[in-house]
């Protein structure tokens, strides 16, 4: 089938084209590379330098004409939102508003959706967290994945197009960028440059991170099961900031001792979701251990850091 991939050069988009493309499934990108890179995006994909707010989208959607849209752009921190909500809400809400008018005019099948696991249940102690839990988001990027959320549900209620929401835990892999402030990446990116990495609070605090192949398989799932429904996908399992620590240094072969720093605003004691529903309805599960996902992610950073030097 034709997919079209918003944020197809970005971190998690750019996995999902490859594997659209292994799977024989034509496949195109729109993304304005405001954090993405065209290098992420093989070379037998074109790619639309454009923003999802533009007016431009609705004929780059009519002339391209994709079944699925797997829809990946985003103000994508929540520091970034904190410190520009206006910006966040234009493109996490205006932007989706603008692709989804798109997708209706174009005859777009189905929209599947990049929401937040991590943001939209906010500081809830029921874990592992279920899709029923109330949304009760905390920041304002947690408030416009909500927002796009229900402007997806509004769409396909009232328009002829369906969809998938995907909430996301914590993804790691190749291709992310230490300046997500993910743990995991930003620790391996100190790590290389000889720096000692530093955990806020004691390190004990757990959350559930997923390697980006088990998130891809995800989406691939997606295209064609769990129309209307919403999905965690995680790991399903707490790994605190300690354990990432250690394993890290040991796979690196690096003795450091970690500086332990404040509690940020927000730090929460332990966070996973329950992968449960997209196991059972979707025979989707993750894959990769940590062990592995961290061994290939470290492998991919080392390779990038020695084609760089
Ligand atoms: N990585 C995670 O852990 C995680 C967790 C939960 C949800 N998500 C969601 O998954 C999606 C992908 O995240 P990622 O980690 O790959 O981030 P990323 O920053 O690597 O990718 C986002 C992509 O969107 C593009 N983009 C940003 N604004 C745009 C705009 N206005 N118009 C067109 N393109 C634009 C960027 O250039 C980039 O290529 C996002 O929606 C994010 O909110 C990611």
């Amino acid at each position: 089938m034709k997919v079209l991939v918003t944020g197809g050069a970005g971190f998690v988009g750019s996995h999902i084209v490859d594997a659209l493309v292994e799977n024989g499934h034509e496949t195109v990108v729109v993304d304005n590379l405001r954090s993405g890179h065209e290098g992420n995006v093989r070379s037998d994909v074109p790619v639309h330098n454009l923003d999802i707010r533009s007016p431009e989208l609705a004929r780059v959607l009519e002339s391209e004409r994709p079944e699925v849209v797997c829809h990946h752009a985003a103000q994508t921190t929540v520091k970034g939102s904190t410190s520009d909500p206006k910006y966040d809400a234009d493109v996490n809400i205006m932007g989706m508003i603008n692709l989804l008018q798109g997708c209706v005019s174009a005859g777009v099948r189905k929209v599947t959706f990049s929401s937040s696991g991590g943001t939209v249940y906010g500081n809830t102690q029921n874990l592992p967290v279920k899709e029923t839990e109330p949304l009760d988001p905390v920041s304002p990027y947690g408030i416009t994945k909500v927002a796009g959320e229900q402007y997806i549900e509004y769409f396909a209620s009232n328009f002829d197009l369906k969809y998938t929401i995907m909430r996301y835990s914590n993804i790691y892999g190749p291709r992310d960028h230490a300046s997500s402030e993910h743990v995991i990446t930003v620790f391996i990116d100190r790590l290389l440059a000889g720096k000692t990495p530093v955990i806020h609070w004691d390190g004990e605090q757990s959350k559930d991170y997923l390697y980006v192949a088990d998130c891809v398989a995800a989406n691939l799932a997606v295209l064609t099961a769990g129309d209307n429904e919403v999905y965690n996908i995680g790991s399903g399992q707490p790994l605190s900031v300690n354990q990432i620590f250690r394993e890290l240094t040991r796979q690196m072969g690096v003795d450091v001792q970690p500086e332990y720093g404040p509690k940020r605003a927000g730090d929460v004691r332990a966070f996973y979701l329950d992968i449960s529903k997209a196991q059972q309805q979707l025979g989707w599960t993750p894959r990769v251990s940590f062990e592995e996902g961290l061994a290939r992610t470290i492998q991919s950073y080392r390779d990038a850091t020695a084609t760089h030097a």
